[in-house]
């Protein structure tokens, strides 16, 4: 069962005693963006969430000419000075290892390191390493750890890696790549990141679904007539051209984050919270899409690449011409695409999700739609518009779960309107100071890998997209770029539900 976070710097009672055991967390690519961004302010939040144990040390390694001050120094830079005993504590852990990733010298090194810090700081042999580099270093890392005997657990010492994505770039090379992870490493070992899995909202699709009595009941074909994810940005490419532009929207986006979101949604309820029931339900759901033959790849995908336009008032450039991009690039930043699922519970109940770049706004939800009603008593009505019930999960901005229904409009005449019940996790909860990466590295760190994708679920999300990039590699774009910055996508993305007799859901600002 994964953990839960406190709602502020003071560990609650019921967290006594549940601070992790004692371990080094590796970090290679130490210096790279993800490290300053998103991971070394987690582990900061944890340590004054005091989850952290004091038998506890970060290395750093990475190729940049640094020593351990240095990097402290770095470190502490990009950190909050609000908690200089936090600060303190954090900086007095951290060492750092320079060196290049294929060079077994580097694991020599760090070998020895890792001893001098097990004697010194009673990290008892247990580490964590955290791979935080360009995907090209994965397999090799996970190699030199093997040679150096860094990857074997015994007489009770763990050993266990983080594995960012993208994880691998179709079907074939994420096969390879397990296969070359797990001639070193015991599946159990491997803890294959999604960052989607560490927001609030995403965990509570479970906690909604399975811990309220009146939600399941209606949770299928008899009552939900389709469901949407729609995960949309404003941001380009920013820095990430280069990588972008081999990897396009689909890759990015979809056998991860989004299975995600569409597993989670229709999963069945799994018989206990451990790591192996919910994933075994996760990867089933997985493994009933339907396959898409190449004909429902022309009808049921939508690719697109954005223009220049409009954001927030600001004019912006269009993708061809973002730095690291070629500019005649024929790499997609918007993906829509219809799913079925072959099971009991969703035969006949169309997942459609649509993803991108440079949208009208920074919104992620899912909506599941329900049926209209057999009879539409009050169809006479002014105003009555034959609504449907929706209910949706907004994943961000916003995080919360509204409902919609129909309502009498008050007044001697009898009107109908639509109106919505709905709850805000800030309201509820207060702000979240979390940047969602501290669940996930206290779970790698007690060995709980439910909120981490096992191999069969990777694999799973890359056969469903495997055809879709055949296809669209067959045939390239023809009018690229085919939607303007600042809007909904291409056109293509409405006619897909249209020619369902559907419409996306209309997203307020
Ligand atoms: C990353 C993708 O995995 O997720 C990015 O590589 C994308 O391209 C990001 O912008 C979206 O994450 P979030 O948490 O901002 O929705």
């Amino acid at each position: 069962m994964p953990a839960t976070l406190p709602a502020n710097s003071e560990a609650p009672a019921e967290f006594a005693g549940k601070v992790a055991g004692p371990c080094v967390f590796v970090l290679f690519g130490a210096s790279g963006d993800l490290t300053k961004r998103k991971l070394i302010p987690a582990l900061f939040n944890l340590v004054k969430a005091k989850l952290l144990p004091d038998t506890f040390a970060v290395v750093g390694v990475s190729v940049d000419d640094l020593d351990v001050e240095g990097f402290r120094k770095q470190v502490s830079e990009f950190l909050p000075t609000n908690d200089s005993a936090a600060l303190d504590w954090l900086r007095s852990r951290l060492f750092y290892e320079r060196g290049d990733f294929g060079d077994p010298n580097t694991f020599a090194k760090l070998r020895d390191r890792l001893a001098d810090i097990d004697a010194e700081a009673h990290t008892e042999g247990n580490y964590l390493f955290y791979m935080a580099t360009a995907p090209k270093f994965f397999a090799s890392i996970v190699q030199q750890l093997g040679r150096a005997g860094l990857s074997t657990q015994d007489n009770g010492r763990w050993r266990r890696i983080v594995i960012e994505k993208p994880f691998g770039t179709d079907l074939e090379s994420a096969r390879a790549l397990n296969r070359n992870i797990k001639s070193v490493l015991q599946e159990n070992q491997i803890y294959r990141i999604d960052h989607y899995l560490g927001k609030e909202t995403v965990q509570n699709i479970m906690v909604f679904r399975f811990d309220n009595a009146i939600f399941e009941p209606i949770w299928n074909r008899r009552y939900i007539d389709h469901v949407q994810i729609t995960n949309a940005e404003t941001v380009g490419v920013e820095r990430r051209g280069a990588y972008f532009d081999s990897a396009g929207t689909l890759r990015d986006m979809v056998p991860n984050h989004v299975m995600q979101l569409l597993s989670l949604t229709a999963m069945e309820s799994p018989v206990s919270f451990s790591a192996d029931a919910v994933r075994n339900e996760q990867a089933k759901v997985l493994h009933s899409l339907q396959p898409l033959n190449s004909e429902d790849v022309l009808e049921n995908s939508v690719r697109g690449q954005y223009g220049d336009g409009i954001i927030c008032d600001e004019r912006v450039p269009r993708y061809r011409s973002e730095p690291g991009v070629n500019p005649e690039s024929r790499t997609e930043t918007f993906v829509a695409l219809k799913l079925n699922i072959d099971n009991w519970r969703w035969a006949g109940v169309p997942f459609y999700f649509r993803t991108g770049k440079r949208l009208a706004q920074r919104h992620t939800e899912i909506a599941i739609q329900f049926k209209r009603m057999p009879f539409e008593l009050f169809r006479n009505a002014p105003f009555h518009k034959g609504h449907t019930n929706t209910l949706v999960i907004q994943i961000q901005p916003v995080e919360g779960i509204s409902l919609s229904f129909g309502a009498k409009i008050p007044g001697p005449v009898l009107r109908v309107g639509s109106v919505d019940m709905s709850f805000e996790y800030s309201k509820y909860f207060g702000a979240d100071a979390y940047t969602g990466y501290e669940v996930l590295l206290y779970d790698c760190m007690i060995g709980d890998a439910t909120l981490f994708q096992r191999a069969d679920m990777v694999e799973a999300g890359w056969t469903v997209i495997d055809p879709v990039l055949d296809v669209w590699k067959a045939l390239p774009p023809r009018k690229f770029p085919n939607y303007a910055s600042g809007t909904w996508g291409p056109v293509e993305s409405d006619h897909l539900l249209e020619a369902d007799n559907r419409q996306w859901r209309k997203i307020e600002p």
